[in-house]
């Protein structure tokens, strides 16, 4: 059977009870989504504790301009705070463990969800969708075991434990990192500076950082004028952001699995290129584009965020979100200081019109054409209002 292996306590444990508990041998799939690992380090663990074979997927740049990219398109908050980050990998991740299985003919596909999260059902919508003939094996929920006593299982069966765990659960990649449990699930209690890895805390930060975002059709292409692709832009922008203390999100947030978390990520890039993207998209679009697509996004990213990646509309919408995209080109100026301010922006398809609203020397109504307007604008209204008043019109 294939594994999908972190290289973390679970997967690594899970690797030795697969063996004993099916009599199967066990390939560990490694996909590289962009998360802080040492992947040589896994590659060792996962052959020190059994693995017959061990393949790791360089799938980041696949991410980025998938996933992540329709993201960014679709200024993809979760209830308008989490940027999604696990939420985009899950389908992608099973997507490669599901190649690896078939390339090694495997029945079986394993993976180390427990019942109580959003990621059993995005793993399994993926591999329902895509390979309803291989079996998915959920080693979590069997054994039954927690944190203490798979240390103690992993030291009376020799396997290595992961040296560097955080006492929180992590689960990070190029668009977010996630840090839940232990303290932080009291939602009022503060959430300890050493969670924090990506970022420093906001009020540690003097001096400002201004930085100008090129996009071109929705996409960052430049910062400060120099080109990158997508991810090196994330890379950085998630090294200086984080440095200028931003990209914190903390909130409390309805799960698909029938319960609110709390749930705390670091995502400096992601907060500020969804930021700088949605105010472009303000510069160029209609009033009647603008909030459309407000809806088109939410729609997308709330079925993303349930794991419905196979379901048919999230393609149709994506169509959508691409084509409105054609126009967001142009620039946003940031400044980071602890914070988000945007400075300013540009684009050659502003529907922006300086001569519009300067009141000084710009087109200007006449008087009878504003009274006329208004007259008219607000007759639905104002007709009703009387009637339901019972005011005789004048
Ligand atoms: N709450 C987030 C989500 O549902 C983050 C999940 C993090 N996953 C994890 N296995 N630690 O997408």
């Amino acid at each position: 059977m294939a594994l999908a292996y972190s290289g973390g306590l679970d997967t690594t444990v899970a690797i030795h009870w697969l063996r004993n508990k099916f009599n199967a041998e066990v390939i560990t799939v490694t996909v590289d989504v962009g998360q802080d690992d040492d992947f040589e380090e896994i590659e060792r663990r996962a052959y020190a504790t059994g693995a017959s074979k061990h393949v790791y997927v360089d799938a980041k740049s696949g991410f980025a301009n998938g996933p992540v990219a329709m993201a960014i398109m679709a200024n993809a908050l979760y209830e308008d705070k989490y940027p999604l980050g696990t939420a985009l990998a899950r389908p992608l991740i099973a997507e490669k463990v599901i190649e690896v299985a078939r390339r090694e003919g495997c029945d079986a596909v394993a993976h180390g969800s427990t019942s109580k999260g959003n990621d059993q059902v995005r793993f399994n919508e993926t591999l329902m969708a895509l390979a309803p003939d291989i079996a998915i094996i959920e080693p979590a929920k069997i054994w039954g075991m927690d944190r203490a006593s798979e240390i103690d299982y992993a030291k009376k069966h020799g396997i290595p434990i992961p040296s560097i765990h955080s006492r929180f659960s992590i689960d990070d990649n190029l668009w977010s990192r996630s840090i839940e449990g232990r303290e932080i699930d009291d939602p009022l209690a503060e959430v300890p500076e050493d969670a924090f890895k990506w970022t420093v805390s906001p009020e540690s930060v003097r001096e400002p950082l201004i930085l100008d975002i090129e996009f071109r059709e929705g996409l960052p292409v430049a910062i400060n004028g120099e080109k990158m692709d997508l991810v090196g832009i994330i890379t950085t922008l998630n090294r200086v952001v984080g440095a200028h203390g931003f990209g914190r999100v903390d909130h409390v947030e309805n799960r698909v699995v029938g319960f609110k978390s709390r749930e705390v990520y670091e995502a400096p890039a992601a907060l500020t290129l969804i930021e700088a993207h949605r105010d472009l998209e303000k510069l160029v679009y209609t009033p009647l584009e603008y909030r459309f697509k407000r809806v088109v996004d939410q729609t997308w990213t709330d079925l993303v965020y349930q794991g419905l990646w196979h379901e048919p509309l999230r393609e149709e919408l994506e169509s959508l979100v691409r084509a409105m995209n054609r126009w967001v080109s142009g620039k946003v100026r940031v400044k980071v200081l602890g914070g988000l301010a945007i400075l300013g922006r540009e684009s050659p398809y502003a529907s922006y019109s300086k001569e519009l609203v300067d009141y000084v020397g710009g087109w200007y109504p006449s008087e009878e054409e504003a009274r006329g307007f208004i007259k008219m604008h607000t007759m639905h209204s104002l007709t009703a209002f009387r009637a339901r008043r019972k005011v005789v019109t004048p």
